[in-house]
């Protein structure tokens, strides 16, 4: 379980934005501290534009973790996978959430939430915040991630 004193920044597009607001109000109810970056409406808004500043803060290490939604969690995820270090894993049962922790210790939630409703979406999030990482052959793993994208492509070209 996360530091419940750390904060959680939280960000959606119009698509994730009821269940963000329920899920705002879920992680306050359990004691996080929580900082919503939006959009405070449901007008129509582009997922890019919300998850670039959640990954960068999360890249840097500002803060250790985040959760993003959008209609599938496709877009979300992929904006935030740009950034290194952040591992954002599109959830959309408790169980994968469970694993997307435990296997892959993912420090960014996704969801698709035109696709949960809001007592799964509570229950996804809480199992992404219960489970830990549990390290071993997946830290191992984990690690293989952050090599570049030139040292793959080297590999490509000596094949
Ligand atoms: C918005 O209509 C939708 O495309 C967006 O929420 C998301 O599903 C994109 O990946």
């Amino acid at each position: 379980m996360p530091d419940p004193t750390g904060k959680i920044l939280l960000a959606s597009d119009h698509a994730g934005f009821a269940l963000k607001e329920a899920l705002e109000a879920e992680l306050k109810s359990l004691g996080y501290a929580v900082e919503d970056l939006g959009p405070a409406t449901d007008a129509s808004t582009d997922y890019a534009d919300y998850a670039h500043p959640l990954a960068e803060r999360v890249s840097r290490g500002e803060v250790e973790r985040g959760v993003l939604l959008c209609g599938t969690g496709l877009g979300m995820s992929y904006t935030a996978n740009r950034y290194p270090h952040v591992r954002a894993a599109v959830a959309w049962t408790p169980e994968v959430a469970a694993l997307a922790r435990e296997h892959n210790d993912a420090n960014v939630l996704v969801l698709p939430a035109r696709f949960v409703g809001t007592e799964e979406g509570k229950a996804i999030l809480k199992a992404w915040l219960d489970t830990p990482f549990a390290g071993g052959r997946h830290a191992r793993r984990i690690a293989k991630i952050e090599r570049d994208a030139e040292s793959n492509s080297s590999t490509e070209e000596s094949r």
